[in-house]
């Protein structure tokens, strides 16, 4: 199969949307990263996404939607999950909610489980192709399976040349990091993936968090990845931040924002590079830094 990339514009979202209600996944840009998208309402088309992915099982995927009024008709939103979808919809956050009984989602999407991740995403890219296919849209990020996340349209090339027909190029991603997932499932808010969003801020939204649960994604460079180093050894390519400079630097100014923006991108390239290891400096684990901390200690476990 050839793999098409095609600049973000009318046309290209109005090819994306042929391929997607045909049933074929495309690739297209979110806020966070980059989205393996397919018809949510069709089996078959995610499937694909597995397929080409290369996933080894079928982890449940997050369904992107244009507003809270389509998230409604697909999950059940109590208070505290309907006050967080108000204050940072369309934006970086999955909400977990009940999936309603009638809604016209796959099984394949939720694999199964009774609740759904839905997220409505604020990137004018993955908007308009939700508006022109009128579908729920599941989308994983646009990585094979066990690799780092795509911010850019080459990363996504890279991982998934010829297992997909088309990816939209909308240049790199502004937040650089998966979304913030909380579930809103019955019983307290619980925290399963921390992303974007300061959580400090979540909590005044809503109230309690529990403490961060447990998934099991992987999100590997190829190499070893040695953290919290103060200088590069030989074979190693070294990512700083701050003051520890490196080969390439998350934020010379320190600046988290800009950290993590860069992350994925960073372990693309220390991938590519010509030496088999990788070091990476300190982050510090505030704010954002909790969210690269966790995604730096699963991808150097
Ligand atoms: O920023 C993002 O969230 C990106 C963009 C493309 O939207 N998507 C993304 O999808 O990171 P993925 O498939 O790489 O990660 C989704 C995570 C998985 O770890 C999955 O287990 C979890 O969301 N998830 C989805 N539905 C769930 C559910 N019903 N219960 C618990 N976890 C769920
Ligand atoms: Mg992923």
């Amino acid at each position: 199969m050839e793999t098409r990339v095609l600049l973000f514009d009318d046309a290209s979202i109005g090819e994306a949307a042929r391929q997607i209600l045909a049933g074929q996944p495309v690739a297209v840009p979110t806020e966070t990263v980059y989205g393996l998208a397919g018809d949510a309402t069709n089996a078959e088309a995610v499937a694909r996404i597995y397929e080409a992915k290369g996933r080894p099982s079928f982890n449940p995927l997050i369904v992107h939607v244009p507003d809270l009024a389509a998230a409604e008709r697909i999950g059940d939103f109590e208070t505290e999950a309907r006050a967080l979808a108000e204050e940072y919809w369309p934006g970086p956050l999955t909400l977990v909610v009940p999936l309603r009984p009638n809604a016209e989602i796959a099984a394949i999407v939720t694999a199964g489980l009774p609740t759904i991740g839905l997220r409505v995403p604020v990137h004018p890219a993955m908007q308009a192709l939700l508006r022109k296919t009128a579908r729920p849209l599941a989308a994983p990020s646009a990585n094979a399976s066990g690799a780092i996340s795509p911010t850019r349209a080459e990363h996504v090339l890279k991982s998934l040349d010829s297992r997909i027909s088309l990816i939209i190029d909308g240049g790199p991603t502004e937040r650089g990091l998966e979304s913030t997932i909380i579930a809103a499932a019955g019983g307290p808010l619980r925290l399963l993936r921390p992303g974007p969003l300061d959580i400090d801020a979540v909590v005044e939204t809503s109230g309690r968090i529990e403490a961060p649960g447990q998934l099991a994604s992987h999100y590997a460079p190829s190499k070893a990845l040695r953290l919290n180093a103060s200088s590069a050894n030989v074979d190693e390519y070294m990512i700083g931040f701050g003051s520890i400079a490196g080969d390439f630097s998350l934020s010379p100014s320190g600046d988290l924002v800009e950290a993590a923006a860069g992350l994925f991108d960073a372990l693309h390239r220390a991938d590519a590079s010509d030496r088999p290891r990788i070091a990476i400096a300190e982050v510090p684990d505030e704010g954002l830094g909790q969210a690269i901390n966790d995604r730096l200690r699963r991808a150097a476990a």
